[in-house]
């Protein structure tokens, strides 16, 4: 068996990157980079194809997201065991943390399909469009038009249980 000290270690340090660089990703790419790319259209095509299908960020982040739930139900089997399950979830630092665990698992879930998916078909469709040559044809117009509308929903979707999911991780103790 894993000593204590060395298990927490390693599973916070675990966890905590990863939540850091997943929850700063989605908010890089759900703020920033999704809307600048729908304010210049196809000629951001390049740059998102690379990014995504290349360099794999949509993979990367929903990994990251995979990473820090899988290390977090760890924790939690984990602190669960020390308390036994009653004590542990009745807690106020138990209760507020599996709040922000079942907030941050739902995130990660619906990150995945409903942002990470759809960029990836996205990046799909307007490397079609590039790769024509053309303006991209009134059905393609309307799908690129679709998946913008749905990226922009679960998007924000996204961000806010994520935002409720870190609140609740990092005020746990104090409550
Ligand atoms: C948005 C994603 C998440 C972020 C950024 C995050 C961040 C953190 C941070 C900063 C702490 C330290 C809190 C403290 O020591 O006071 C923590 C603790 C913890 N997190 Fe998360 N977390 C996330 C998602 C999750 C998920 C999905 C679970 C699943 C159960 C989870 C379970 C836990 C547990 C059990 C602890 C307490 C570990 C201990 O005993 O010290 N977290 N988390």
């Amino acid at each position: 068996m894993v000593a204590a000290v060395p298990f927490m270690l390693v599973f916070r340090f675990l966890h905590i990157l990863a939540g850091v660089l997943w929850v700063g990703s989605a908010f890089l790419f759900v703020g920033f980079i999704g809307p600048s790319a729908a304010e210049v259209g196809p000629s951001a095509g390049p740059l998102l194809s690379v990014a995504v299908k290349k360099r794999k960020a949509a993979k990367v982040i929903t990994g990251l997201g995979g990473v820090t739930v899988l290390a977090g139900w760890i924790l939690w089997l984990h602190d669960m065991g020390l308390y036994g399950l009653g004590t542990w979830v009745t807690s106020r630092f138990g209760l507020v943390l599996t709040i922000g665990a079942a907030l941050a698992t739902i995130a990660a879930f619906e990150g995945s399909i409903g942002v990470g998916r759809n960029v990836e078909r996205m990046v799909d469709l307007v490397d079609r469009v590039v790769a024509s040559g053309g303006p991209p044809s009134p059905e393609q117009e309307a799908q690129i038009e679709h998946l913008g509308a749905e990226l922009e929903k679960w998007g924000k979707i996204d961000l806010v249980l994520l935002v409720l999911a870190v609140t609740a991780m990092s005020t746990a103790r104090y409550w």
